[in-house]
């Protein structure tokens, strides 16, 4: 099967397809989410939660990033390969984003490496797409900040904070991202967001309207021991196998049917 490009991911924005995306940190899922026709996987530094048990994202390092991005890699060799870059990797300069990058691809696989944050990141995003290396931004909840916004709390309710995600949205855009990950803000928002944007939109808790979704693979095969995200579904109820799972995700995400209205949020 032909791998999934960058620019094929936005063709299916200009389209109307919907992008399916899912978390994975080893090698065996990663072939399992390629085998059931996944678009993309992202290795999240959510993995310093369901993969180490920490409360948060912030103790995740660049090595163990690229470990697993290392194994993903072996996995999916069909689906696009974004890798996260955790915190601290990238926050003190473009050069050291730059460098921390460069790792992730070189020996962890990546095709894409994800930042988080809004215009204050503008610059970063500049300098590693004007040196070739794709950049997926995002906005709202943003886990990394996880102490700043003072717990994980849906962002954008109130109309100066909704407009600021917009204006970022716009200026990341701008300065090159090629895809845009919505966690948490009200589906309105993303919707206006998602129409604003010629590059993808991915939605967590963004609402039906973004171009693609993505899931913690844990939270939608209902094994993460701790409570999931409102914004979440769990696809083995009902399912014949782990596969059949991914598969059924797949469909509803291509169809329109998830996220529903339950998993979705409103302004205030
Ligand atoms: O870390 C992660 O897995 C993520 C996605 C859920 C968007 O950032």
């Amino acid at each position: 099967m032909k791998p999934v490009t960058l620019s094929a991911i936005k063709e299916m924005k200009r389209r109307g397809e919907k992008i399916t995306c899912l978390t994975a940190y080893d090698y065996s899922f990663a072939a399992l989410l390629d085998r059931a026709g996944i678009d993309m996987i992202m290795v999240g530094d959510s993995l310093g939660m369901v993969m180490q048990g920490n409360e948060t994202t912030l103790p995740v390092s660049l090595a163990e990033m690229v470990y697993h991005c290392r194994c993903v890699a072996r996995g999916a060799t069909r689906a696009l390969l974004i890798g996260d870059l955790p915190f601290m990797s990238y926050q003190e300069s473009p050069q050291r984003a730059l460098a921390s990058a460069g790792r992730l691809m070189q020996r962890g696989g990546a095709q894409v490496v994800k930042l988080e944050g809004g215009e204050p990141m503008a610059e970063t995003v500049r300098f590693l797409t004007e040196r070739g290396i794709p950049v997926c931004a995002h906005l709202g909840l943003t886990p990394q900040s996880v102490h700043q916004l003072g717990g994980y709390r849906v962002q954008g309710r109130e109309a100066a904070a909704a407009a600021r995600i917009r204006h970022d949205a716009k200026v990341l855009q701008q300065a090159g991202a090629g895809l845009i990950v919505l966690e948490a803000i009200p589906a309105e928002l993303a919707r206006a967001i998602t129409a604003e944007l010629e590059i993808p939109t991915i939605g967590i808790g963004a609402g039906p309207d973004c171009d693609g979704q993505v899931l913690v693979l844990h939270d939608m095969l209902g094994i993460y021991p701790r409570p999931s995200p409102k914004f979440s579904k769990n696809f083995m109820h009902g399912a014949a196998s782990i596969e059949d799972a991914v598969k059924r995700y797949i469909a509803a995400v291509k169809s329109g049917e998830f996220p529903g209205p339950e998993h979705s949020f409103h302004a205030a």
